[in-house]
């Protein structure tokens, strides 16, 4: 079983634990107690996530006397709202919870979200411990501090920083994830390697088959904890160094695109990322410090990663648009997040607009069949 790997995350009020290893659920009473984390434990999870672990969590809970209240949220992004916050406030005030309690999300980035939310409004502010149960959620949604819901007008508009007292990823719960649902975690992994630290994107590519397959053992292990130390650091050192965590969004620019674009069922966000990577690579070569070498490299690496897409519905016209839309671009130009070489990364000004369309058909050159 591979050594649990314990990372010491500090944000503005204090510091948390992130725990990464195998086997953790069973344990989560005895890392309760060291955050002296009382009862109620109101769950919050949907019904996949609670058919697969929810016995097991409540029976360690019980077995250690703490009493337990699970309240389920709708599965997917399409109910991360203020109306399902409104549904999880009223089931756990209705079912006793207690401004002594503790919210325990468990599920990937929707429930994290939302649930991080809900226990940062709920008595104003109650222990928080989240249990991230996807790879994206392991490696992103729940090392930050950011909690929140849609709005219709777009996504995360509402929500809150708010830091858990805990977090737990137990690599175990990966073994039943969609493969797709690993890939794109595997992108949120390989994303912070290209920005920060060009050992590990070495490292994350020598073993990329077994870390998307799950295998639960010394590499998984140590590829979560890595990453998510490298988005403490960025998020952390912003707190001085404004502007900093913007680099977190490199890909995330034509990504998001066109996750808009092709539809948020169609392409999971970090497939999305995968391919925006990609574009800003070549940005990075075309207008910035990256070299021809490293960005072949780059290229290589990221087409090696298995997705399996049909991108003949994608427009470069249309990713152009959303993207003058989504950034009120000023002058035909825009700021983007390039690579200087690999695991180095800098926000770049004056970036014409028009360079996007061809980014988007190299993407599709790559990608063709
Ligand atoms: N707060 C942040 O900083 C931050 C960062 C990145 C992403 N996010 C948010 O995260 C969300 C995306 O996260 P996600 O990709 O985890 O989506 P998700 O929560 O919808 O999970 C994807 C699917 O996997 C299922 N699932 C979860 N764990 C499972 C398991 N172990 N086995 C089988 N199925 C499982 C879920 O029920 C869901 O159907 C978005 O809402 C995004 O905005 C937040």
């Amino acid at each position: 079983m591979p050594e649990i790997q314990r990372l010491e995350l500090k944000h503005q009020l204090g510091k948390y634990d992130c725990l990464v290893g195998s086997d953790l659920l069973p344990r989560l009473p005895e890392f309760l107690q060291k955050i002296n984390a009382a009862g109620p434990i109101g769950i919050i999870t949907n019904k996949k996530v609670n058919d697969l672990y929810g016995d097991t969590l409540r029976t360690s809970l019980q077995t250690a006397d703490y009493v337990t209240r699970t309240i389920l949220i709708p599965d997917g992004e399409a109910y991360k709202t203020l109306a399902t916050v409104e549904q999880a406030l009223s089931a756990l005030i209705a079912q006793g919870m207690e401004r002594s309690g503790t919210i325990v999300t468990l599920g990937g980035g929707v429930s994290t979200d939302l649930g991080g939310f809900v226990a940062s409004i709920l008595f104003r502010g109650i222990k928080l411990v989240h249990i991230p149960t996807t790879l994206l959620a392991m490696v992103d949604a729940s090392v930050g501090g950011k909690t929140g819901v849609n709005h219709s007008s777009g996504k995360n508009l509402i929500g809150s920083f708010y830091q858990p007292d805990l977090v737990l990823m137990d690599i175990d719960t990966l073994k039943s994830l969609a493969v797709r649902d690993r890939v794109s975690g595997y992108g949120e992994m390989f994303k912070m390697g290209a920005i920060r630290d060009a050992e590990y994107l070495e490292f994350l590519s020598t073993h990329m088959e077994a870390l998307i397959e799950g295998i639960p053992d010394e590499n998984l292990t140590k590829a979560i904890a890595r990453s998510c130390a490298l988005k403490a650091q960025v998020v952390e050192a912003d707190e001085k160094e404004s502007d900093l965590r913007r680099i977190l969004n490199f890909g995330h620019t034509i990504g998001h695109a066109i996750e808009t674009s092709l539809g948020y069922g169609e392409i999971r966000h970090g497939e999305a990322v995968i391919l925006g990577m990609y574009a800003a690579g070549w940005l990075s070569n075309q207008v910035g410090n990256l070299s021809s070498s490293e960005w072949e490299k780059l290229a290589e690496l990221l087409k090696r990663i298995p997705m399996k897409l049909n991108l003949d519905s994608l427009d470069p016209a249309t990713i152009e648009k959303i993207t003058r839309l989504d950034k009120k671009v000023a002058n035909s130009q825009l700021n983007f997040v390039l690579l200087n070489k690999l695991g180095e990364a800098q926000i770049q000004v004056g970036i014409p607009i028009l360079m996007i369309k061809l980014a988007v058909e190299a993407i599709k050159k790559a990608w063709k069949k």
